[in-house]
């Protein structure tokens, strides 16, 4: 009796070890060549829309035009672990996914966060920070928009295919939603009294009222940002499991170390320095 147990024990343990070594094959990179490709070609490129203080921005120091800020510290970091160059691609967020899916970019890094749909079509890292919305307003009507009905008829305006978009549209029922491709047209339109509001996420807004004081305030309407909108996260091409390995460990490592909470204090300050 006890002889036959151990016997089938071992068929198990076999069985398991061989399941173990087959999971270990599908599962880890060895088919996937994209961090392989990345450091054959020597640069990582990074797609990013620079319209997002403290996420993305311009700046202009010692006389040369950058784009800086948290996303882009992060991004760093990826090329500094893969051992190559960091190129930022700057384009309009709505074109990043197309990029990205046409091998014209290798990463998403954009305050991008991981909805049902958008994961549909790429993979994304684990999140790198929390976000929810609000609505940005002119600092003369910040008492003027307290109730989704106070904003009915108006203009508010939302960058294009963001979730800013689909919250304005889903719960500023009534209102007209503007939405353009560049959120700093948005934002200029918004002073000029061409809007009445513009959606965005709680740091953008802050960021806003930091760089231009006295200019802007956050409305009381209370937006909801569904769970599914509000971690930020990389994203990359579905099939590049071994690069999204890579950029986990990465955001794993300045998590713990505090880094990333740091880097996002850094980012704010640039933007206060150099930021116009
Ligand atoms: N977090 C929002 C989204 O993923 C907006 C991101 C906009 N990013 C930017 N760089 N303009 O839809």
């Amino acid at each position: 009796m006890k002889k036959v147990f151990k016997k089938g024990l071992g068929v198990i343990g076999a069985t398991i070890a061989l399941g173990l070594v087959l999971a270990g094959c599908s599962s880890s990179s060895s088919s996937d060549n994209s961090v392989k490709k990345i450091q054959d070609k020597g640069t990582l490129v990074v797609g990013t829309s620079a319209d997002y203080a403290p996420f993305e921005f311009p700046i202009v120091k010692d006389g040369k035009k950058q784009i800086v800020g948290y996303d882009m510290m992060i991004a760093q970091k990826i090329a500094d672990n893969l051992g190559v160059k960091l190129k930022i691609e700057n384009t309009e967020f709505p074109s990043l996914i197309s990029e990205l899916k046409g091998n014209k970019i290798d990463l998403v890094l954009a305050g991008m966060v991981s909805t049902n749909e958008r994961r549909k079509v790429v993979a994304f890292s684990k999140s790198y920070y929390t976000v929810k919305n609000v609505l940005l307003v002119q600092k003369k009507d910040a008492d003027s928009f307290n109730t989704v009905a106070s904003v009915k008829g108006k203009q508010i305006g939302a960058q294009q295919t963001t979730t800013q978009e689909t919250i304005a549209k889903n719960q500023l029922k009534g209102s007209n939603v503007i939405t353009e491709g560049v959120l700093t047209s948005l934002t200029t339109e918004l002073l000029q009294g061409k809007l009445d509001g513009v959606v965005v996420e709680n740091e953008i807004a802050d960021n806003y009222l930091k760089q231009f004081p006295g200019k802007y305030a956050i409305a009381k309407v209370k937006l909801n940002t569904p769970k599914e909108q509000r971690s930020v996260n990389v994203a990359a091409r579905k099939g590049d499991k071994a690069l999204v390995k890579r950029v986990n460990k990465v955001i794993t490592k300045l998590q713990k170390s505090g880094e990333m909470t740091k880097m996002f204090k850094q980012a704010q300050e640039l933007q206060s320095k150099y930021g116009k």
